[in-house]
């Protein structure tokens, strides 16, 4: 399926397009023959717009000038301890800032999809399928659910929330889990992990994928978007390291209580996929398939100088 097989191509803004899944979506977009134009707020890359969301108005006259069918928002404030300490940012850039775009959205009558979190559950259960009961422990998690709550509430069928968790994989600004990784252990320096913290995994090109396909069909609610393994923080980092050809040993876990981490954690966390599976089973990669894409995306001429080398 592509949209020249079918689906009809659509115009898209993805806000936060210099990020992790922002990038990819991106990426997809194009190669699904959707038009498609992105913003950053700090870290320009060429063909991106400026766009801060904190300026309202001015972002939503922005939006609104794109006469967009589909607007992707994978951005906000996303420094898990960071909300914890300045809850006026955390609930202005994660509910705010997003539901004034997806007002400028609703208007034009455009679809808005957002991404959310499994910092919404308190981790004393998981894995959580949709229907779960959320209990944020966190700022973050708790604005992230205020903001799914508001977008269901004010845009309905037009209003898609894609839950993940993990986000891993090449990228262009090189923060991700995966290369801190890299980065740490390739100078022969130990990495600490909390042991005790469970989730899934998500490889950042399927997440972006399947968004964007869920966007082509319509889809809208919520929906978790996960790779299907759920592993601790320990065994997920010497999988990573590996398969980068790192040495794992570095890796040491420790329980969370003694990280000292400013916002609480859901530990027995993770997202469970129930929804995604039956609609297109197989969409997200398993996590050594996924680290075997990760090398050799990295390796593609036709992407490297566009991704951040892992080492
Ligand atoms: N990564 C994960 O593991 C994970 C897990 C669950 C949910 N999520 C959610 O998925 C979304 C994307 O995550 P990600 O990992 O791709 O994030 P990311 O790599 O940190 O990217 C965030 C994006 O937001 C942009 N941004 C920041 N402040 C902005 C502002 N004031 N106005 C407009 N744009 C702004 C950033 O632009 P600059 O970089 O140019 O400043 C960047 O493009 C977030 O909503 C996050 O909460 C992520």
């Amino acid at each position: 399926m592509s949209a020249t097989d079918g689906v009809a191509p659509f115009r898209a803004v993805v806000i936060g397009g210099s990020g992790q899944i922002g990038g990819w979506l991106l990426r997809v977009l194009a190669e699904r023959g959707h038009a498609a134009v992105g913003t950053y707020a700090s870290t320009p890359f060429p063909g991106l717009h400026a766009l801060d969301a904190s300026h309202r108005e001015q972002a939503a006259a922005w939006v609104r000038e794109q006469h967009p069918d589909v607007v992707f928002y994978p951005a906000g404030f996303t420094w898990v301890d960071g909300c914890e300490r300045d809850p006026e940012r955390a609930y202005a850039a994660n509910l705010h800032e997003p539901l004034n775009l997806a007002r400028a959205a609703a208007e034009l009558g455009a679809r808005f999809v957002y991404f959310s979190t499994d910092y919404v559950f308190d981790g004393h259960d998981g894995p959580y399928d949709e229907h779960a009961l959320p209990h944020p422990l966190s700022v973050y998690g708790k604005a992230k659910l205020e903001a799914e709550q508001a977008l269901e509430r004010e845009l309905g069928p037009r209003a898609l929330v894609a839950r993940t968790s993990w986000v891993f994989g090449p990228e262009r600004q090189g923060k991700n889990f995966a290369y801190q990784l890299a980065r740490t252990l390739s100078a022969g320096q130990e990495l600490v992990c909390p042991s005790d913290q469970i989730s899934s995994p998500s490889y950042g090109p399927d997440v972006a994928r399947a968004a964007v396909l869920l966007a082509e069909a319509g889809e809208s609610g919520l929906i978790h978007v996960v790779g299907p393994e759920v592993v601790d923080r320990v065994t997920f980092a010497r999988r990573i390291a590996t398969a980068l050809g790192l040495d794992p040993d570095l890796i040491k876990g420790i329980p969370t209580a003694s990280l000292a981490q400013g916002a609480p954690r859901p530990l027995s966390g993770g997202l469970l996929s129930p929804r995604l599976d039956a609609w297109h089973p197989g969409l997200m990669k398993s996590l050594d398939e996924a680290l075997a894409d990760f090398q050799a995306r990295l390796r593609d001429p036709l992407l490297k100088g566009e991704l951040k080398p892992i080492l």
